[in-house]
């Protein structure tokens, strides 16, 4: 539909009909996250959003591998093919939009939400979000990326101030929604917290000047659930879509634990636990207009209205604000019913995609030569929670899976003999979907004897020690240990059987006090549904080819953010002091060696580089070289390119990532690849000029990690 067609469609509309568009409320089905009722008289259908980013959070869906996993895999294109399986998730189930990818940066190791989110570095989490926004877009899907922008913990993410200096705005927190606007996604959501000193969803200067302005979006900025705080600040710093509406309780009160309890049982609502708004039953409360919803009074429904029609916002904002959003009906084909059909769900395809971006996902941080196993050994599999799939974590982001492994069950399948000790008891997940009790309960009937996983892998030929983190969207992990003296059973497992494998389900990076101990490691994050099938593949010999997306430090205060002021903050408001220093970044600007670093992961073959040359295609830099697998396995690599700017006028990171591709080589196979350098991964921002690439010579480095330098050349700009 023609602009000028949207337009028309606004025109014919009451006022009470544009603030239907322009506020979420609560599906009569009692599926979805979010949804619009839209306008009958008028043809435009109702909308339904539902959550991501790791499947899709309605009834039984495929459990994807969290986002960091997809994120260390380094494959655009294996992005997009998860984009596409879950566009055709959400459509099957009859939902228009999933409310993702999150591309939020890795900034603080212990936030509880990095495994929503892909990566420490702009450039990998640009690229991979970018796929995953077209993969949904094939389907008919709208993407939602979220949470724009400094979303970075969720330690107070529902008022904390990110004080960020523009320069790092741009350089870091930024491409990754520029790259999904690109891509074409269908809405923006608004983070929850303040950027120096506003609300993102009243935040005109990042809304309307750098998304609208610059970036051209013309799709809707929708708020994070209760995100908004004001009508007329919102409606006119650039915020669309309300979502879902506000309970009156939470409204009306001062901010305090109560609210905050009080919007806990908003969310167990919303997620269906039982008794769903027991003390406000739904059919309480419908609304004039014969819409069911627990929320009638909300910023965009009678605020804005009142607002309108006392002449305190004009109704061309209403107008504006509408046609954004039909602009995302249109995209999606729903105005005027030419929308194509989805096709049908193979739900065995999804679980082997699932699998697949499990296996690609491992990283091998570690390997003394004990992997791979030949498929003789018998093993003792030790651990906590080895005997259920590690799913996702806590929030808005869980799954019913479709169908689940678990690592005992993975390991069985192949190995003569499994014998399975948890050694200590159940390490607690959280999950918003819990039954209150659940973790205690589990506790008490399977407490774990320490002794009898020591004495199995005593007896094993090989223990696989099963360890995982525990996090959850709404708070950050309390540090970067592992919980439940999961490493002391690391300690006391490897002292009797030195080949011992530890495979880490972890949102993030973890501290590893037993590295030295072990024979291998592993890191599989959190695997989704194919986790058992995953980690046999790794155990028995498939090449995973998954790289660091984040840098692993010894611990906490390795880190760039380690200091109160730059996180959790003072005074509720966080100072980005770091600047752009932030992941390795950071890491190498301090000159502190991490314990592994941004984009190491070993492989079971060997590659050798050579013939490195930089030519020039009118600006843009073109790098070529070539890559021969010399192992005695086939092998997974990616070839990353790091630039290091000249000495200029302000300090830069000493390096950072450029270009990068997963290669996949047979025995003795050669690759000659080639990778062009966007002119922005030269280029820094500057307030006063925008991006700019200063006069000097550039080292290009090819490495293995960005401190395993393989290949080194220079390119002088004039
Ligand atoms: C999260 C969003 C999510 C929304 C709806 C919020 O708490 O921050 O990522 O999409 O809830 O569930």
């Amino acid at each position: 539909m023609a602009d000028r067609d949207i337009g028309s469609l606004v025109a014919a509309m009451t006022l009470d009909e544009k603030l239907r568009l322009v506020r979420g409320r609560s599906d009569p089905d009692g599926r979805a996250t979010g949804y619009l009722p839209g306008v009958e008289r008028l043809d435009v259908p109702a909308l339904r959003l539902v959550d991501g980013p790791l499947g899709v959070r309605d009834g039984d869906s495929t459990a994807f591998p969290a986002t960091i996993s997809l994120g260390a895999t380094w494959d655009p294109a294996l992005a997009e093919r998860v984009g596409s399986a879950l566009g055709m998730e959400a459509r099957s189930k009859g939902h228009d939009v999933l409310l993702a990818p999150g591309v939020n940066l890795i900034r603080v190791p212990t936030c509880g939400r990095n495994f929503e989110y892909l990566s420490e570095d702009p450039r990998v989490s640009a690229r991979l979000g970018a796929a995953y926004v077209r993969g949904l877009d094939r389907r008919g899907v709208g993407a939602v990326v979220k949470h724009f922008v400094a979303n970075n913990q969720e330690s107070e993410r529902d008022r904390v101030d990110a004080v960020v200096s523009e320069r790092a705005l741009r350089e870091l927190y930024l491409p990754s929604f520029r790259a999904a606007v690109a891509a074409g996604t269908a809405a923006v959501m608004a983070a929850y917290n303040r950027v120096n000193g506003r609300y993102m969803s009243e935040h005109a200067g990042l809304l309307d000047g750098v998304l609208r302005d610059e970036w051209e979006f013309e799709g809707p900025v929708v708020s994070d659930w209760w995100g908004t705080h004001d009508a007329v600040a919102a409606a006119e710093g650039g915020l669309d879509l309300e979502m879902p509406g506000v309970s009156p309780l939470a409204r009306h009160a001062t901010r305090s634990h109560f609210v905050r309890l009080v919007a806990q049982v908003d969310l167990s609502g919303r997620l269906g636990v039982d008794p769903p708004l027991y003390w406000r039953p739904i059919d309480r409360w419908v609304a004039e207009d014969g819409q069911p919803d627990p929320y009638p009074s909300s910023y965009f429904g009678d605020d804005l209205r009142d607002a309108v029609v006392s002449g305190t916002v004009p109704e061309g904002t209403v107008d504006r604000m509408v046609h954004h959003v039909l602009t995302l009906y249109d995209r999606l084909g729903l105005l005027g019913g030419n929308r194509e059909d989805a096709g049908s769900v193979d739900v065995q395809a999804h679980h082997d995609l699932a699998r697949k971006v499990a296996t690609r996902g491992t990283v091998i941080l570690k390997n003394d030569g004990l992997l791979p196993l030949s498929g003789d050994e018998s093993l003792a599999v030790i651990g906590a929670n080895a005997d259920r799939p590690k799913t996702g974590g806590g929030g808005s982001s869980e799954v019913t899976a479709t169908r689940t492994v678990s690592p005992v069950d993975g390991l069985r399948d192949r190995a003569p003999s499994v014998h399975f000790e948890r050694g200590v008891p159940p390490v607690a997940e959280p999950s918003a979907l819990d039954v209150p009790g659940r973790n205690w309960l589990r506790r008490r009937l399977s407490p774990g004897d320490r002794d009898a996983a020591v004495s199995a892998a005593a007896r094993a030929d090989v223990a696989v020690v099963v360890v995982q983190d525990a996090a959850t969207e709404s708070e950050d992990r309390e540090s970067l240990r592992l919980p439940g003296g999961q490493d002391r059973l690391v300690r006391a497992v490897t002292s009797v059987n030195p080949q011992t494998v530890v495979v880490c389900r972890s949102s993030g990076p973890i501290q590893m006090p037993w590295v030295d101990e072990v024979g291998a490691v592993l890191v599989t994050w959190y695997p989704g549904q194919a986790d058992g099938e995953a980690l046999a593949n790794v155990c028995y010999g498939t090449d995973p080819g998954g790289r660091l997306p984040v840098t692993f430090g010894h611990d906490f205060a390795d880190y760039p953010v380690a200091d109160d002021r730059r996180y959790p903050g003072v005074d509720q408001r966080v100072h980005y002091d770091e600047g752009v220093f932030v992941g390795y970044r950071g890491f190498e600007h301090r000159n502190v060696d991490p314990l592994f670093a941004f984009g190491h992961g070993r492989s079971y073959a060997a590659f050798a580089y050579e013939d490195l040359t930089v030519t020039w295609a009118g600006e843009t830099p073109r790098v070529d070289l070539t890559v021969e697998n010399i192992g005695d396995r086939h092998g997974r690599d990616v070839v990353q390119v790091y630039v290091s700017p000249p000495d200029g006028p302000v300090e830069r990171p000493p390096k950072e990532l450029a270009a990068f591709r997963p290669v996949s080589l047979a025995v003795g196979e050669r690759e000659q690849v080639s990778l062009t350098l966007p002119r922005r991964s030269l280029a820094r921002y500057d307030a006063d000029n925008g991006w700019t690439v200063d006069a000097g010579t550039y080292e290009i480095v090819v490495g293995r990690s960005s401190v395993d330098q393989r290949l080194q050349t220079r390119m002088t700009i004039e």
